[in-house]
């Protein structure tokens, strides 16, 4: 939940510039956007970014916080999967393993949207874990407190899907809520298979944000493709 923190991510966002080859003023597409993290760093730095989130409560939070700092970043609330992304883009991205929650289908269909809304030698950043490493690391139970309510996870890896069951619980005052949920853990390989299907192109992949190259024990990869 830290990476959700309002301060705004400046280090990644020097990366994303970097790693996206962003023309100046440069249209940004970035889904599932959170409390806006990215969005408001790089309207911050001159680039139009358009954010596409589900939450409400995260999209009251990422338009307040625009306010604040004084860039207007254009937020759309609604499902990736069934919003119209528009077209033109000069990149997208998804931040802090935000893909593979879906159907393979409604996954890759939302890799369709973002090559359709990109213009030609637009590139698409994609931050996932790394099967590699999540199976040498894999936590199958975990606790935590979260504004002083104890969240507990368990978990589970299918081998015949690369998928990741978990169940959460959510110990509020008076009652337990319960999510339960699963998502797709990719190596760098197969994303880059199914970019590539799609039409992609493979540019680079880094274990960091200081562009150190991609090694079979990063954690969170970094890949960059493009139209
Ligand atoms: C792991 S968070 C990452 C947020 C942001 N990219 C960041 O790095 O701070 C994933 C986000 O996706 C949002 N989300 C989940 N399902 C979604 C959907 N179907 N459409 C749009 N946003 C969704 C969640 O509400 C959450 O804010």
């Amino acid at each position: 939940m830290q990476r959700f923190d309002p301060i705004p991510s400046k280090q990644d966002v020097d990366f994303i510039i970097n790693v996206l080859d962003l023309p100046e003023g440069g249209k940004v597409l970035d889904l599932f956007s959170g409390v806006g993290r990215h969005s408001i760093e790089l309207a911050k730095r001159g680039y139009k970014p358009i954010g596409i989130e589900y939450n409400k409560e995260y999209l009251n939070i990422a338009q307040s916080r625009a306010t604040e700092n004084n860039v207007a970043v254009e937020f759309l609330h609604g499902d990736v999967r069934k919003v119209d992304y528009g077209s033109d883009f000069d990149a997208t991205i998804i931040m802090y393993q935000s893909y593979g929650y879906f159907s393979d289908e409604d996954d890759e269909n939302i890799l369709s949207k973002i090559y359709f809304a990109l213009r030609k030698n637009g590139r698409f950043l994609i931050e996932i874990l790394n099967r590699n490493w999540l199976l040498k690391n894999f936590v199958a139970q975990e606790e935590s407190l979260f504004n002083g309510i104890k969240i507990t996870e368990e978990r589970d890896f299918d081998p015949k899907t690369n998928r990741v069951n978990f169940i959460i619980r959510r110990y509020n005052k008076n009652d337990v809520e319960v999510k339960k949920g699963s998502w797709k853990i990719y190596s760098a390989d197969e994303m880059t298979q199914i970019c590539n299907t799609i039409g992609f192109k493979f540019v680079a992949g880094y274990n960091d944000l200081d562009k150190s190259p991609l090694q079979e024990n990063t954690r969170l990869m970094r890949l960059v493709f493009k139209k």
